[in-house]
């Protein structure tokens, strides 16, 4: 594993309990910074922090509840004293139908989680970068959003709503010392697989060039450049990590 210097740096991994928030929270603590890991699983919270070292914090917190994210970004700048890094990986992918038969709720819920969620995390985290002048946030989005795959309408609607709103609040604060970015990663083995169903895990790895899904690690290696003070030309940007599959 390549070190970053996250030296004196701290950062929220929302979904940061399991899967690619996960890793992407390991790495960041391995390259020295003090991680808050948000998410809804109380037990599998407390699980992830232990070895994450650097006194990480937790807090269960549901991403869709203003009042909740208004707090913990509270609670953790308070703790930390500065938030230096948001890495947004709290999402679902919502069952698989076609359009016309999608449960409606279903489809609210994954946008209340994927959309709303990432839009609050970010709606109140910027104003404490905001304070320092310096902030990375990496929302995690998916090759769905530019693509938009069949059955998973909700999910890849939500994820081109992740994509959207990263370009526009990067060049809200392109003139700040704050850069946003997305990434839009294939698939990806994690418990995520769980909602969906075996045709379309099937259809996801025939479409990705490379022949196998990615790994959490090739995921939070990335986003952790992203999120380090090395990216600083790049801000509302989209980058890929599709094995191929991306042809833009
Ligand atoms: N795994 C993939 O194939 C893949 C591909 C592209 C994009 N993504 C995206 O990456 C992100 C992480 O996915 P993953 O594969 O690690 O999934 P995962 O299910 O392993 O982890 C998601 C985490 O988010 C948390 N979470 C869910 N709803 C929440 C809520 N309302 N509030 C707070 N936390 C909540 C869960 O408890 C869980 O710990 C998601 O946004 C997903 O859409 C995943």
């Amino acid at each position: 594993m390549n070190r970053l210097d996250f030296e004196g740096r701290t950062a929220v991994v929302t979904g940061g309990a399991a899967g690619i928030g996960l890793a992407v929270a390991r790495r960041m603590a391995l390259s020295g910074a003090r991680v808050a890991l948000w998410d809804l699983d109380a037990r599998a919270l407390a699980a992830a922090a232990v070895g994450l070292g650097h006194g990480a914090l937790t807090h269960t917190l549901d991403v869709t509840d203003p009042h909740a994210v208004e707090r913990a970004t509270a609670a953790t700048a308070k703790e930390f004293g500065r938030i230096d890094a948001l890495v947004c990986s709290a999402g679902i992918a919502g069952p698989n139908h076609p359009t016309w038969e999608y449960p409606v709720d279903d489809w609210k819920r994954v946008f209340d989680i994927n959309v709303n969620g990432v839009f609050l995390c970010n709606r109140f985290v910027v104003p404490v970068m905001m304070k320092r002048d310096y902030g990375r946030i990496v929302n995690i989005a998916s090759i769905a959003g530019k693509e938009g795959n069949p059955n998973a309408s909700a999910y890849s609607a939500s994820k081109a709503g992740v994509i959207g709103l990263t370009k526009s609040i990067g060049k809200e604060l392109a003139k700040t010392g704050i850069r946003v970015n997305c990434v839009t990663p294939a698939a990806v083995r994690t418990a995520i697989f769980d909602q969906i169903t075996p045709q379309f895990i099937e259809y996801m790895l025939a479409k990705i060039p490379m022949g196998r899904f990615g790994t959490v690690d090739e995921i939070a290696a990335m986003v952790a450049w992203l999120a380090s003070e090395d990216c600083s030309f790049s801000t509302g940007a989209v980058f890929d990590l599709s094995g191929g599959r991306a042809t833009y």
